[in-house]
């Protein structure tokens, strides 16, 4: 692993350093057959330039997934057109989206 990355890194230069796909098939793969394939991977984690530029080294901040889900599909709040919403205080409240959702891929 650590020599692929190296490689990709002397290959590609920053440009590739900062594309979140050289590094993370296993999310690209994962993501393919799911509903947020279309989402960019900086969307919800954010450019990660560091991270990316220092190959992992610099790990990106946890995110607060609960409220990154509702930023898109909280029913009367998002402003995101076209996504499914739900009313977070009847949508079985009190667990964790990630639960039952693969952020990857959240399908039911
Ligand atoms: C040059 C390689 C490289 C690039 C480019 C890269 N990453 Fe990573 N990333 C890593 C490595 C290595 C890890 C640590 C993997 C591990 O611990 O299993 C990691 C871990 C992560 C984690 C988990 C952090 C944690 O706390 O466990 C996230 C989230 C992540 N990367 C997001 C991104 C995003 C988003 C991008 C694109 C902006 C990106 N990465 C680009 C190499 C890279
Ligand atoms: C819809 C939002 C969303 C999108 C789009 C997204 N992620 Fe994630 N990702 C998450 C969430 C939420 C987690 C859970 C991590 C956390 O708690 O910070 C996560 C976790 C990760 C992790 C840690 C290991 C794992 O699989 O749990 C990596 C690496 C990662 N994402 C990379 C990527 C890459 C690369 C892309 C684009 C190909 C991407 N993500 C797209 C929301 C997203
Ligand atoms: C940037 C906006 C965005 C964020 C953030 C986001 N989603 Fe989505 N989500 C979408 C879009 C776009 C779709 C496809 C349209 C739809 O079905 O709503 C989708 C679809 C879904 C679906 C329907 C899946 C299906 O098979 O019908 C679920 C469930 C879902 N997302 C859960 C989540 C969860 C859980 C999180 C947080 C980890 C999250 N979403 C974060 C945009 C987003
Ligand atoms: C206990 C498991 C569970 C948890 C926790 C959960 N969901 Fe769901 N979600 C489901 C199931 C099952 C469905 C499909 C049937 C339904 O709508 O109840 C679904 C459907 C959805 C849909 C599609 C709605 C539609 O109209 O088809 C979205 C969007 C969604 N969830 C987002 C979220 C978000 C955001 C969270 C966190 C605030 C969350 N879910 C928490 C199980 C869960």
């Amino acid at each position: 692993m650590r020599l692929l990355v190296l490689a990709m890194l002397t290959l590609g230069g920053v440009a590739a350093a900062q594309d979140c796909t050289a590094c993370h098939a296993t999310q690209v793969e994962t993501r393919k057959e799911g509903k947020h394939v279309k989402v960019a991977c900086d969307t919800c984690h954010g450019p990660q330039v560091k991270h990316a530029e220092s190959a992992g080294k610099e790990k990106p901040a946890k995110l607060d997934v609960k409220a990154l889900c509702l930023s898109c599909h909280e029913l009367g709040k998002a402003k995101r057109e076209g996504t499914l919403k739900v009313n977070p205080n009847e949508h079985y409240a009190g667990s964790a989206c990630a639960d039952c959702h693969l952020p990857h891929k959240p399908q039911t």
